[in-house]
C-alpha cells in the first residue's frame, strides 16, 4: 500500500506459525503519525512492543485474567437486567439501548460511577472517543500515516481539525473522569462495586508507596481506561446485536434456546453465572455468532520487527500483517455451508464438541496481542444474551401495513463489524414477562 509492505494471511496455518509460534517478531504495532496526534500515544493497544506497553498490559491483566474478572460478575448481572428493562420500554431502540448499556457497563467497570441515563454526556463521551478510533483503524484512513510529511499541514486542513478535535476528546475522557473518580472517593460517595481504576492504583502502589510511585500507577490507571472504552464498547455490541438478529431470522434456533433456558433456569428467575456451564446451545449460538458475523473481520494490525522467512516467502522487517479472521470462519472446508447459522455445527451428543474448531481461536487476535479483555467481554455477552433471550421472542421488524421485512444478513465494512441493517422486533415471552424489572417496570 504506497511504500508499505502489508501481507493479509488467509489460512489459519499460517496465521498461527506467523502470529502465534513467531509471536517474538510479529507483536509489533506500526507507528503512524496519527495516533499522537489524536491522543493515543498512552492506549498500550496501539503502543509499539516494548517496556511500556509490557507495563500496561501486564497492569491491565491482573484485572481481567479470568480469576479477576468474577469480581465484575455481578455489576454485569445487574446491568444485563436493567437493559432488559430498557429493551421492554423502547424495544424499537435495540441497537441504541445496546450501546448504551454496554458503554454504561464499562464506565461503571472503570470507575464506578453510574452512566445509565442515556442522556448521561459520559456516554456520549465514550462514543465521540470510539467514533474516532473506527477512523483510525480503517487501514489508509488517514493518507497522512502514508505520506508522513503530511503532519505538517497547516491545522486548518480538514484532517488536522479532526485529529485534533479526538485528541481533545480522548484527553478529557481520561482526565475529566479520573478526576471525578478521585473527588468521589473523597466523598466516599463509591459504588458498592469494586472499580478497575481504584484497583490498579492498590496493586501498583501496594497500598503504600512514594509520590512518584502513585503518579506513575494514576499515570498507567488513567491510560487504561482508554484502551478499555475503545477497544470493548464497539466489539461487545457487535456480537449482541448479531444475536438478536440473528434469532429473528432463525425461529428454530431461537425456539431451542427458550427451551435450554426453561429448563435450566425456569419462569420464576433470569439467567445468572452458575448457569452458564449449563446452557450449552446458548454457549453454541454465541459461537456460531462469532463465526457467522465475526465482530473484528481482520483482526487488528501486527508487524514485523525482523526480516522473516515464511513458507518460502521473504517478510521484510516492518511489514504489517494482517489474519483474515473472516476468511478462516467461512472457509467451507472447516465449516460446512458457512453462510447458514447453524449452532449445532459446535455440538455432539448434547455437549461443545472438541473437535470443531472454535472461532473464539481466532476471533480474538493472535499471539501476545492477542485481547486481553476477551474473559470479560465473553461474560458480559452470556449474561446478557442469557437474560434477553430468557424474556423476550426476537422476530422480523414489520412494516406499516403489518408485513415481515426480510432484511438480508450483510456485514457494515470497518475494524469492527456488524449486521448493515439488524432491525428486529422485541415482543416480551409470556412466561417471563414478570420477571421484567427496571425503568419499564418500576
Ligand atoms: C467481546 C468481544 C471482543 C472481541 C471480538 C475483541 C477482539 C480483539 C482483537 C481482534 C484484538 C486485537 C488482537 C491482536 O492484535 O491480535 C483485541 C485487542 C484488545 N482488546 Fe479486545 N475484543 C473484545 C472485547 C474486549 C473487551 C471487553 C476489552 C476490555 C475490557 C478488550 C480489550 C482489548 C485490548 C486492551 C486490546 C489490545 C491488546 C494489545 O495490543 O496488547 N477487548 N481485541
Amino acid at each position: 500500500m504506497f511504500s508499505q509492505d502489508m501481507v493479509v494471511l488467509g489460512s489459519p496455518g499460517v496465521i498461527f506459525e506467523l502470529l502465534d509460534r513467531r509471536s517474538a517478531n510479529s507483536s509489533d504495532r506500526k507507528q503512524t503519525p496519527s495516533i499522537p496526534l489524536m491522543g493515543h500515544d498512552t492506549t498500550f493497544g496501539l503502543m509499539s512492543a516494548g517496556q511500556t506497553w509490557k507495563n500496561h498490559r501486564r497492569a491491565f491483566w491482573q484485572q481481567f485474567n479470568p480469576t479477576a474478572v468474577t469480581k465484575y460478575y455481578a455489576m454485569q448481572r445487574e446491568m444485563a437486567y436493567m437493559l432488559v428493562g430498557m429493551m421492554f420500554k423502547e424495544p424499537t431502540e435495540l441497537e441504541k439501548n445496546l450501546q448504551d448499556s454496554i458503554a454504561a457497563m464499562l464506565v461503571r467497570t472503570l470507575f464506578g460511577f453510574d452512566a445509565q441515563d442515556r442522556n448521561d454526556r459520559v456516554l456520549k463521551l465514550v462514543w465521540d472517543c470510539i467514533e474516532g478510533t473506527r477512523e483510525l483503524l480503517i487501514s489508509g484512513g488517514f493518507l497522512m500515516d502514508f505520506f508522513p510529511i503530511l503532519r505538517f499541514a497547516p491545522s486548518f486542513v480538514p484532517f488536522q481539525r479532526k485529529l485534533a478535535r479526538w485528541r481533545t476528546i480522548n484527553e478529557h475522557f481520561k482526565d475529566e473522569l479520573f478526576a471525578q473518580y478521585k473527588a468521589e472517593l473523597k466523598t466516599q460517595e463509591r459504588d458498592a462495586y469494586p472499580c478497575m481504576v481504584g484497583e490498579v492504583i492498590a496493586s501498583l502502589t501496594d497500598g503504600s508507596g512514594s509520590e512518584h510511585m502513585l503518579a506513575s500507577a494514576e499515570h498507567i490507571a488513567k491510560s487504561i481506561t482508554l484502551d478499555v472504552v475503545n477497544a470493548g464498547t464497539d466489539t461487545t455490541t457487535s456480537i449482541l446485536q448479531t444475536i438478536f438478529f440473528a434469532m429473528s431470522l432463525y425461529p428454530s434456533v431461537q425456539a431451542k434456546a427458550h427451551a435450554e433456558l426453561d429448563a435450566v433456569v425456569g419462569p420464576d428467575r433470569l439467567p445468572d453465572f452458575s448457569d452458564r456451564e449449563s446452557l450449552v446451545y446458548l454457549d453454541a449460538i454465541i459461537k456460531e455468532t462469532m463465526r457467522w458475523m465475526p465482530s473484528t473481520p481482520l483482526g487488528l494490525t501486527h508487524c514485523t520487527r525482523e526480516d522473516d522467512i515464511v513458507n518460502g516467502h521473504f517478510i521484510p522487517a516492518g511489514t504489517v500483517l494482517l489474519g483474515n479472521i473472516w476468511a478462516c470462519l467461512h472457509d467451507p472446508a472447516v465449516y460446512d455451508d458457512p453462510e447458514t447459522f447453524r449452532p449445532e455445527r459446535f455440538l455432539r451428543d448434547g455437549r461443545l464438541d472438541p473437535d470443531a474448531r472454535d472461532p473464539g481461536e481466532l476471533s480474538f487476535g493472535f499471539g501476545r496481542r492477542i485481547c486481553p479483555g476477551r474473559h470479560f467481554g465473553l461474560a458480559a455477552v452470556y449474561i446478557n444474551v442469557a437474560s434477553a433471550l430468557h424474556v423476550f421472542d426476537f422476530s422480523p421488524p414489520v412494516d406499516v401495513h403489518g408485513r415481515e421485512i426480510r432484511i438480508e444478513p450483510r456485514m457494515v465494512s470497518g475494524f469492527v463489524s456488524r449486521a448493515e441493517d439488524a432491525r428486529c422486533t422485541v415482543k416480551p415471552r409470556s412466561q417471563c414477562a414478570k420477571l421484567i424489572r427496571g425503568p419499564g417496570r418500576s
